[in-house]
Order: structure tokens, then sequence, then C-alpha cells
């Protein structure tokens, strides 16, 4: 079976093909990815309208490349999957509404994939030694998320951020910091050039059970704003204050994910989703004692269609297929992604 991925959720365009042979697991044969980055850094966030019209524009010629470098063509493509949700409306339905064009026109079946769920398996692509059961943290800009991975379809919520994700709560601190968006990867740079602060930040959600980032965020903007005006231009405060907030953040998430692995008796960790590619995140839930840690290769951090295709191709083996009327969700906890 072969299949063409699309992912077009929110910022990047994303495009895979994926081959599964009998039982072994699915192998990405080429994948690309095209950013947007840039467009939307003026607007200090993506704006969804032109994020779309983006989607529109790349999407032809990165499935002609995509399809080259796999060295197939599209007649060879057995089925084709594509984000469905969450997502940004309007980018979903720019890969939503192609997959289904190129089905129709080829006579092949169609499945919309929820995006979370290509995080959660996205560290199965990497480590053939990770098997069901894991823990898998999910930590991107628009989620937060513990969740115990029994298997494909299998998905049981642990805990889930009330409010901001911890990409965002990277990306909001950074702006405060005066970082151009997205200001997380930045803040992280900053961050780690140091190996302590001074400032202190509150031990925040120690004593709930649940995550959630808003009083550290509340936190974060008093300690920026007491420090004065002008003080964050001065590159030592903020590498510190960088430092304090990302510690604080993994602090945060670690303690989370240590209290997810008592409750479930799970020692198997992935960390999955843009923000898995913080190197304190990294080496912090590594030191967490007994737990043993995967991680997605680096070009399946972020988002990227590899995961699409790869969650699409364990789908389409066990008979799952999309109405060509299916419309895009723009909410869709991953939890309720049983199989039957
Ligand atoms: O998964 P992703 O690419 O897109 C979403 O689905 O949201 O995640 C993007 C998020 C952004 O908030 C970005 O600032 C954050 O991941 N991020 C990081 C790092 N790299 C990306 N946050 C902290 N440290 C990093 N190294
Ligand atoms: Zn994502």
């Amino acid at each position: 079976m072969l299949v063409l991925a699309l992912e077009t959720s929110c910022d990047e365009t994303a495009v895979a093909v994926v081959r599964g042979e009998g039982d072994a697991r699915p192998v990405v044969c080429a994948e690309s990815i095209s950013s947007q980055i840039k467009l939307h850094a003026d607007y200090g966030g993506v704006v969804p309208e032109l994020a779309a019209r983006e989607h529109l524009k790349a999407l032809p010629w990165m499935i002609e490349r995509t399809l080259g470098e796999a060295k197939v063509s599209i007649g060879d493509i057995t089925a084709v999957a594509a984000t469905r949700g969450p997502g940004l409306k309007g980018c979903l339905l720019v890969g939503c509404g192609f997959a289904k064009a190129i089905a129709l026109a080829h006579g092949i079946p169609v499945l919309g994939v929820n995006h979370i769920e290509g995080h959660v398996l996205a560290p199965l692509m990497d480590n053939p030694g990770l098997d069901f059961p894991y823990l898998a943290l999910v930590v991107s800009g628009g989620h937060t998320e513990i969740l115990a991975v029994r298997g494909v379809g299998r998905y049981e919520l642990i805990n889930r951020t009330s409010d901001d994700a911890a990409g965002e709560a990277f990306d909001k601190s950074a702006n405060l910091l005066g970082l151009e968006y997205p200001g997380g990867p930045r803040l992280a740079a900053l961050a780690d050039k140091y190996t302590s602060s001074d400032f202190v930040l509150p031990r925040v959600m120690r004593n709930d059970p649940g995550i959630s980032f808003s009083g550290l965020k509340t936190a974060i903007a008093l300690l920026i704003a007491k420090q004065g005006e002008g003080a964050v231009s001065d590159e030592e405060v903020r590498g510190r204050l960088a430092f304090a907030i990302q510690d604080a953040i993994v602090t945060a998430l670690v303690d989370k994910l240590t209290a997810a692995m008592k409750s479930t008796g799970i020692r198997h960790v992935a960390i999955t989703g843009g923000v898995s590619a913080n190197r304190a995140l990294r080496a912090r839930v590594r030191a967490i004692p007994r737990a043993e840690v995967y991680l997605p290769g680096d070009q399946h951090c972020m988002d990227n269609a590899g995961m699409i295709g790869y969650v699409g191709l364990e789908r389409f083996r066990r008979g799952e297929r999309s109405d060509l009327r299916a419309d895009v969700q723009s909410r869709w906890p991953v939890e309720t992604m049983r199989l039957e």
C-alpha cells in the first residue's frame, strides 16, 4: 500500500509518500515541508486566511516534487490521507479538498486524519524499539496533553491543559522578552547559554492535579515588568529571564509526566510535537528515574506529513475510509479516535 499524505493544519505545508508492506511498520519514502513562518512573522502570529492561500499555492508543486523524490507517479498511489483536524478551518479545507480531488480523479480511497494522533504515533516512525503501551507527552503550539497510548486507536487521556499550550507559554513569554514570533526556539536558544538564574518563578502546578499555564503566564509577565523599562534589552538580563522561564515551563511538564508514570505504571515515554525539540525538556525527561525516553526524529517533532501518512496507512489497513462528504473538524479530541 502506498499512501500520499497532506498536512495543512496550520502554517506548515507538508507532503509525504508512505509505504506499508504486510504488517510491517509504515515507512516514509519521501517527504517535504514548506514553512510559512516568515510570512506570518510581521503579524506576530499565524494569519489564517494568508496561511490557507499559501497552502493552495504550495501543494501542487510539493506533491509533484515529493512523488518524484519517492520515484513513484500519482498512478502508483493506492490511497490518500489528509489532516482533517484539529487546526485552522480554512487551512484544513485546502488539504482535504486536494485529497478528495485526487481520490476522485484516481478512484482511490481517502481518509481524514487527526493531527494529534499523528504527533502521538510519530515517535514509532523513528524508534524501532518503541512499542505499546507508552505515555505520549504531546507539546505543541496548540496542544499540551499526556496520553497513555495502548495501540492504534487506543488513547487514554491522562492530563490536558485547561488553558494555554506549552508552546504558547514559550511564544508569549518570548514576545514579552522582545523576541520575534515564533519565539519559543529563540527563547530556548538564549536560555541554553545559562545554567542558573537569580530570577525565581513559582512552581505553579505542583499542588494541582491538572495542567494550567495561566498562573505561570501572569507570574512571568509580572517578573518581566518588575525589571523595568528597557531591562530586557540587556542581553544578560534577558538570557537569565529566559532561563528562569524555560526552567519553570519544563519543570511543570516534568512534574506532570512523573505523576502520569506513577498513576499508570508506564515507564516508556515519548515526547512529541514542536516543543519536543526543546533540549532542556529532553534532558530533564531523560533524568526522570526509571523513564525510558523516545523522541521523534528532528523532522518529525514539528508538524509534518510523514506522521499523517503513518496514521493514514495504519487506519487504511484496518479498513477505515472517509466519506467524500465529510467536513473538516477544527476541534477533534484525540481520545475519541477509537477504532472499532
Ligand atoms: O507542533 P508544532 O510545529 O505546531 C503546532 O501544531 O503547534 O509546534 C510549534 C510550537 C511553537 O509554539 C514553537 O515556539 C514551539 O513549538 N517550539 C519550541 C521549540 N521549538 C519549537 N518551544 C520551545 N523550545 C524549542 N526548541
Ligand atoms: Zn502539530
